[in-house]
């Protein structure tokens, strides 16, 4: 019989495309999101791509209860990947509380009931926010965490440290935390992708948004920086190569091949690009003349960082494979499915 999986978040982005992944692995997927980020017509293309509409169950799972009901209803669940969170920072910073109720409240009840219904193994999203920034480059597993920018980055950190003290006193239960680079990028169907509520505060999605006419202008967030062209570097890793990494995941622990009972992996490309790099390759992939401007820093935000993808290489037997390139694309195809171009 197939394995079913519960993907909480499922409906949001890297979910939606964790989702199609796992079905067209034959996996069983049901799908656990309140919409508060997300919409329910996301599952017709799902089901669009993939022939299968996943069972849905719409409820917020930083309730305990409904979250216990759930896995009655729900017996056979035999793994759990967990994406349902807040994520904004900027909105952290403004309402703190519900980013740690919300986000930690989520994780505790769901390792509660992995205990009470006997569920072993979950996958959870967390994130290079944890790095902060760090002195040596590129990041690996062992380079140690810094103290939070922000509550949104608090809370990843807070539930890596909750996964790992639970697994340990629960032999019975195995986490993996994948701690995702910059996730941009769409499925080349151009049926799901990402779509920000209001202005977006990403870098893909503001372009492809200004690209498509509904944004004025590209705002490129400090020149200065101590990097080549003096703008800012990250690992950007595409949506489904990420959502790959996922099933991945899924299967080492559904096969027993896990090293401990909480492991945690770099999921990046092991590429840095600057923001600048990346404006120019949208600009020659796609031949959208787009508007950008230099201005100053945007506060918060760390200069340089990139994966050590190595350990994870090695240890999952996945490696990123798409290009920047095909990536932008996809992001573009997507923008332009969204607004009808
Ligand atoms: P998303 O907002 O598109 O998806 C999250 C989904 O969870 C949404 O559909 C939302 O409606 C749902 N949700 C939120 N709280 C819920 C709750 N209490 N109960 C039920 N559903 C709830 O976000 P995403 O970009 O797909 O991110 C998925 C996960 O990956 C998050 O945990 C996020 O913090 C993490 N992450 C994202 C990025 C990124 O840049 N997108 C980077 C690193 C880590
Ligand atoms: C990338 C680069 C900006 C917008 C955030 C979270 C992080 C993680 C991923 C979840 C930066 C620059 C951006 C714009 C710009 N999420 N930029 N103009 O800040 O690396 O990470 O999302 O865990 O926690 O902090 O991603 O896409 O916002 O920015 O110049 O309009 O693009 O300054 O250098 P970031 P981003």
């Amino acid at each position: 019989m197939a394995k079913q999986i519960l993907v909480t978040g499922g409906t949001g982005y890297i979910g939606s495309h964790t989702v199609v992944e796992l079905q067209e692995k034959g996996f069983d997927v049901v799908i656990v999101d309140n919409l508060s980020n997300s919409k329910i017509e996301v599952l017709d293309n799902i089901e669009k791509i993939t022939g299968i509409r996943p069972a849905f169950e719409n409820f917020d799972l930083s309730e305990r209860e409904l979250t216990d009901n759930f896995f009655q209803k729900y017996p056979n669940i035999d793994a759990i990947i967990h994406f349902a969170a807040y994520k904004a920072v900027g909105e952290s910073v403004q309402k703190p509380l519900e980013y740690y109720r919300n986000n930690m409240g989520s994780l505790m009840n769901l390792l509660e009931c992995m205990n009470k219904y006997k569920v072993p193994h979950m996958v959870f999203s967390s994130s290079c926010t944890v790095y902060g920034q760090p002195e040596v480059l590129p990041v690996t597993e062992q380079t140690p965490r810094k103290e939070a920018e922000s509550p949104y980055g608090n809370t990843k950190a807070i539930c890596e440290d909750i996964m790992r003290d639970y697994c340990k006193a629960n032999e019975a239960i195995n986490c993996i935390a994948l701690r995702y680079f910059n996730p941009i990028g769409a499925h080349p169907s151009a049926l799901i992708g990402e779509l920000p509520v209001g202005v977006p505060n990403n870098l893909v999605p503001f372009i492809t948004q200004t690209a498509a006419g509904l944004r004025e202008e590209l705002s490129i967030f400090g020149d200065d920086y101590d990097t080549e062209d003096g703008t800012a570097i990250r690992d950007y890793i595409n949506v489904v190569d990420l959502a790959k990494a996922h099933v991945v995941a899924i299967d080492r622990m559904l096969n027993g091949q896990t090293k401990a009972n909480y492991e945690y992996f770099n999921v990046g490309t092991g590429s840095g690009y600057s923001v600048m790099q990346l404006v120019k390759s949208f600009i020659e992939v796609t031949g959208v003349d787009l508007k950008y401007k230099l201005v100053d820093r945007r506060a918060g935000d760390i200069e340089k960082i990139w994966a050590d993808t190595t350990y994870g290489n090695n240890e999952l037997g996945w490696k990123a494979e798409k290009t920047l390139e095909e990536t932008l694309a996809s992001a573009w195809a997507w923008e332009k499915n969204v607004r009808g171009l």
